[in-house]
């Protein structure tokens, strides 16, 4: 049925797509009564999904990746969407309307999206009040909870790690785990973050800032996968020097490789293509940190073998998101069908 569906919504503008999405899950997020229909359809609870990592329960590996619900306007809908665990933004201190659309393109022969977004999104405070408020009316989520933090288009790169601590300070009570996003390619020179020394500032800051609180919780590192296994094996030297608690691997990608189809625009390509990368990615970071930090490996996710072959190759959890939309809100249900 969803293939019908994807025929007329495929007609429509892509970014509109999301909006109308975006609104109804925020409508259905609303009513429990809509949402135990949802998870009746959608959802499959079986203990044996379950992980425990960092001292929180995830009914099943599989995540929303970072993206989709920018403002944390839907949570309560994803765990009835069958997701084991939801990271929402990436929120940066400032409010900032993002790059000037278009800014987000389906490439439907390689199931695969090209984003140009820039971090659109409501800004920390405005968030912040949104989660006080939905987890003062409705409790917690029923699923853990990740932040993810950009950086503001006005802060100078130098200035990163006060943009950083600032979103993390309004925002560290509500999230179960913190990702501190500095591989988006569509922020002009936040991927410069990655370089050894700029980060190195940055995760002592930031790492500064979250042993100083009363609550401890896990903090990881999201990473390009356009940087070299060099640049890498430089990443993961800090990542252990700072004692943060994991990795995630990878965001989109700036490279073509893969592609049947030209397409010219800029932007992260997501998806099928860049499937290849990120496990490659994975057997890297497996063979170097040996089981040390925990990997969440995100890229070109579609099936249940994926999950599987991400999970077998020692990944402890998973996220999807462009996959998600070319599968369609059944997709965890059947994930979860062939997952051993
Ligand atoms: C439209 C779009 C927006 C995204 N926005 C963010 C973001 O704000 N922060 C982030 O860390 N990753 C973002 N991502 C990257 C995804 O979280 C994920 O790392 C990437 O798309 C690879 O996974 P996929 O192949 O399952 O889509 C975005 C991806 C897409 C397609």
């Amino acid at each position: 049925m969803y293939d019908l569906l994807k025929k007329l919504l495929f007609r429509f503008d892509p970014e509109q797509v999301h909006e109308c999405v975006m609104a109804g899950l925020e409508r259905t997020a609303h009513s429990n009564l809509a949402l135990e229909l949802l998870a009746q359809i959608c959802a499959v609870h079986e203990p044996r999904h379950a992980v425990k990592l960092w001292n929180l329960e995830f009914p099943n590996p599989v995540g929303l990746a970072a993206g989709f619900d920018k403002n944390a306007r839907a949570l309560p809908a994803w765990p009835a969407l069958g997701f084991g665990f939801v990271e929402m933004g990436s929120v940066t201190a400032l409010a900032q309307s993002g790059n000037p659309t278009p800014r987000l393109f389906r490439l439907p022969q390689d199931r695969a999206i090209i984003n140009r977004m820039g971090f659109n999104n409501d800004g920390a405070d405005q968030i912040a009040a949104r989660l006080e408020q939905l987890f003062n009316t409705r409790g917690t989520l029923s699923v853990p909870l990740g932040i993810n933090l950009g950086k503001s288009k006005l802060t100078p790169l130098e200035l990163a790690p006060m943009d950083y601590l600032s979103s993390l300070d309004k925002l560290w009570d509500y999230g179960d785990y913190f990702v501190i996003n500095v591989s988006s390619p569509n922020t002009p020179n936040l991927r410069q973050l990655q370089d050894k020394d700029k980060l190195e500032v940055l995760l002592g800051a930031v790492m500064d800032f979250a042993n100083r609180q009363k609550v401890s919780k896990p903090v990881l590192l999201k990473v390009a996968p356009d940087l070299s296994f060099d640049q890498l094996n430089d990443v993961l030297v800090l990542l252990e020097q700072y004692q943060l608690s994991g990795i995630v691997a990878t965001n989109t990608t700036l490279s073509r490789e893969g592609l049947q189809n030209k397409m010219d625009e800029a932007g992260g390509l997501s998806g099928e293509p860049l499937k290849h990368r990120s496990v490659t990615f994975l057997a890297h970071l497996q063979k170097e940190l040996n089981g040390r930090l925990p990997i969440i490996s995100v890229g070109g996710i579609s099936s249940g073998d994926d999950v599987q072959q991400r999970l077998d190759m020692g990944a402890s959890l998973v996220q999807v998101y462009t996959g998600w939309i070319y599968q369609g809100p059944m997709m965890m249900k059947n994930i979860m069908r062939d997952l051993r």
